[in-house]
């Protein structure tokens, strides 16, 4: 049975219970449930979590964990279940190294969500408005979880998967129902970088997507939706077509590694971080897109027939590994990575700031 905030709430989380359906009847209950959304008034935490205050984490390996983080910032209580034995230990310590920057970037709603370990995938599901799914990238393991969960899901639950490879068709395979599975793909780390990709289908309950959205919105994230199945979504499709490009002019001896890297980090990286590249370019002639098109349309034909498509071979591996070393100059990893989340951390707040 879902429990809401209120009376109200409750009764219509029976009536949501005795409307669980098979895929394709789900439509009546879920409008209901978002009607009551919208009508029965949130209070307090709801506010702030879209109407799912009870989570669950499933796989918390690099992903999961700092899902839990995030959604424990924003209140939400998290049943988290890994089997690592490990997995306890750590997660609270990922959690405390992640609660800094959560709290700077003001993504600590009020008081801490619950955090619970769970012996089961099963067990953690139980009672979960919201499921983030983060098992490995395998389609059998992605399944046989799914057809462990699936009956102890609540009626409305969301499950939302983080796959980054996997197509949300190839995990509907895995359902007998999979009106309630999203994809929600995030950037790592989750608890930081703000992109979520959300997509469903025609197999996909009407309100689902919406609900996920609302859900990822409210707890700081920006969504895109997906509206069509691509390998690899949309955002990791940009950056391997701007890698493949950085990787293309260091093999042709066009410029370093460290320079290619200083290249886009410098200069467009800097402009993306505001922006994405159209709007950019609508900006870059008086009159708008059109006007610039007007200047640019043949230059751009131009230099994309002329892009490299290389492949990632003993050979480029080795040219790639050889330039970063020479550009790291000694420099640690671990000296790399805090410069990385310390001016992660600047951008991320100048953009709350700027809008
Ligand atoms: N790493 C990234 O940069 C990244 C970014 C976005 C999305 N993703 C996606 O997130 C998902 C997880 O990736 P990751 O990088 O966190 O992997 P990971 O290997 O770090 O973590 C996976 C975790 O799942 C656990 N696990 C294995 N079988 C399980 C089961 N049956 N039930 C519950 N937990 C189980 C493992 O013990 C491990 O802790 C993948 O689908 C991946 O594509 C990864």
């Amino acid at each position: 049975m879902r429990c809401f905030v209120n009376e109200a709430g409750t009764i219509f989380g029976n009536l949501l219970h005795s409307w669980r359906k098979p895929a394709g009847e789900m439509r009546e209950g879920l409008e209901i449930w978002v009607w009551f959304r919208s009508v029965a008034g949130k209070q307090g935490d709801e506010m702030d979590q879209a109407g799912f205050s009870k989570t669950a984490v499933l796989g918390a390996g690099v992903i999961g964990a700092s899902w839990t983080a995030l959604f424990q910032a924003a209140g939400c209580d998290v049943a988290v279940y890994d089997p690592d034995p490990d997995t306890e230990d750590k997660v609270r310590s990922y959690v405390a190294r992640a609660w800094p920057s959560l709290e700077e970037l003001g993504l600590v709603k009020g008081r801490p969500g619950a955090l619970r370990f769970c012996t089961s995938a099963a067990e953690a599901v139980a009672g979960a408005q919201f499921v983030q799914e983060n098992v490995p990238e395998r389609e059998a393991i992605k399944h046989a979880l799914y057809a462990e969960i699936e009956p102890a899901l609540e009626a409305g639950a969301i499950v939302a998967s983080s796959a980054s490879g996997l197509t949300l068709s190839q995990m509907q395979g895995g359902w007998r129902d999979p009106s309630r599975l999203v994809l929600g793909h995030p950037f790592n780390p989750p608890h930081l970088i703000p992109l979520v990709e959300v997509m469903g289908n025609a197999k996909t309950a009407d309100g689902v997507v919406e609900a996920a959205e609302g859900f990822y919105t409210a707890i700081g994230k920006t969504t895109i939706r997906v509206n069509k199945e691509v390998p690899g979504h949309v955002a990791n499709r940009l950056q391997a077509a701007i890698w493949r490009e950085a990787i293309h002019l260091v093999l042709e001896g066009v410029a370093s590694v460290e320079d290619v890297d200083k290249a886009v980090a410098y200069g467009p990286g800097v402009r993306w971080a505001a922006m994405g590249p159209t709007t950019l370019f609508g900006l870059g002639a008086n009159g708008g897109l059109e006007a610039f098109l007007a200047h640019f349309a043949e230059v751009f034909n131009g230099w994309w027939d002329d892009l490299g498509q290389p492949k990632m071979d003993a050979q480029t591996i080795q040219a790639l590994v050889a330039g970063l070393e020479a550009a790291l100059e000694g420099t640690t990893q671990e000296e790399q990575s805090a410069r990385r989340d310390a001016l992660l951390l600047q951008i991320l707040k100048a953009k709350q700031s700027g809008g």
